[in-house]
């Protein structure tokens, strides 16, 4: 059996594949990012995604592969995100890894996008074990998850309008500055006083571990387009930052006190807003004071990837949880094994 396991990627505008060996060592890396194709736009379009997938895909495994210096007959497996996600991307990953694995006669491995985010945690630092809090922020999705033990979680709370990343692109086509919006938004918040304005932080006492951000992206735009009305100049450093402290707030004070009702001493971030540098200072800062570390992917680890597709393979591997080959891309698929209860 091979020792090496590949893992696609491609669940929305970042086509990735990586080799993890079976010790769980990442061999190589490859993230062809749509990116530029999508930025006239100000978000991604589902079908310049799917097109653009198809003709990065076979390329990205082939460089993949000879990066890590392994032949496909080397495989143990092939591993990719079903999950959720764009369905016309998803789909051109997991049919290029059905016909691998039919062609190869090796396991395919079905993986989830959102528990894939967290195990890029353990993939990246060898070691951490759960139970521990894990919270996925990315631009679809935003969710704390209490980790019991591997592959048991049981949903805590989640966005009740727009995840964490979605806004900060929004927020940052309103301010006129570049697309993905997060980045930039960190980048100028550095210049700015995140206590210029006091935008509105919903839900930050209200008992629940759910998190809202439609509120505070109105108050945002509002604020922008009376200064545009009075002909005023836009504090674009100052809005930033206050809109970031808005955003970070709500995301501390509820990640520390689930910290401390579920007793975990660990938290690991995950997704691609998880490289946010205010959110990791902040909470940093909170969860030091509580004796609880804090644990979080490099950035290439942290945004979409073909890494912990991998690695999140192995696992499932090992487990006996090899997929069909009838196995369909599901759009909207909870994390896997939750015990979600919405009454909680
Ligand atoms: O996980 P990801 O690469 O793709 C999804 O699965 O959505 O996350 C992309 C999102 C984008 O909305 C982007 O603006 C945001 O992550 N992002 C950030 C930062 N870096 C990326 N948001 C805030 N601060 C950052 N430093
Ligand atoms: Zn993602």
């Amino acid at each position: 059996m091979g020792e090496h396991l590949l893992g696609i990627e491609t669940s929305c505008d970042e086509t990735s594949t990586a080799v993890v060996s079976r010790e769980g060592r990442l061999l190589s890396l490859v993230i062809a990012s749509q990116t530029d194709l999508h930025a006239r736009y100000g978000g991604v379009v589902p079908e310049i995604a799917s097109r653009a997938h198809l003709e990065a895909l076979i390329p990205a495994v082939r460089e993949c592969l000879s990066e890590a210096g392994v032949v496909y007959r080397d495989l143990a497996g092939v591993a990719v995100t079903r999950g959720p996600g764009l369905v016309g991307s998803l789909l051109v990953g997991l049919t290029a890894a059905k016909a691998m694995a039919l062609a190869l006669d090796i396991p395919l491995l079905a993986v989830n996008h959102l528990e894939a985010h967290i195990y890029a945690n353990f993939l990246h630092h060898p070691g951490l074990e759960p139970p521990l809090l894990a919270f996925v922020v990315s631009g679809g999705h935003t969710l704390l998850v209490h980790m019991i033990e591997h592959r048991r979680y049981r949903v805590l709370g989640e966005t009740l309008d727009d995840a964490a990343g979605e806004a900060y692109d929004k927020i940052a086509r309103v301010l006129g500055l570049g697309y993905p919006g997060g980045p930039e938004i960190d980048r100028v918040s550095r210049r700015g006083d995140p206590h210029a304005i006091p935008f509105p932080r919903a839900l930050i006492r209200d008992g629940t571990y759910n998190f809202s951000l439609s509120g505070l992206k109105t108050a945002v735009i509002n604020y922008v387009r009376k200064l545009e009305e009075k002909g005023e100049r836009i504090p674009v450093e100052d809005v930033a930052a206050s809109f970031q402290a808005a955003v970070v707030d709500v995301q501390v004070r509820k990640i520390s006190r689930a910290a401390e009702e579920t007793g975990v001493n660990t938290v690991v971030l995950a997704g691609g807003v998880a490289a946010n540098r205010w959110l990791r200072e902040k909470l940093e800062e909170e969860l030091t004071a509580r004796g609880v570390g804090l644990y979080y992917p490099p950035p290439a680890l942290c945004a979409d990837n073909g890494a912990m597709v991998a690695y999140l393979g192995w696992r499932l591997l090992e487990e006996g949880e090899v997929a069909s080959l009838d196995v369909d891309a599901a759009a909207s698929l909870p994390l896997t094994g939750s015990a979600f209860d919405p009454a909680t």
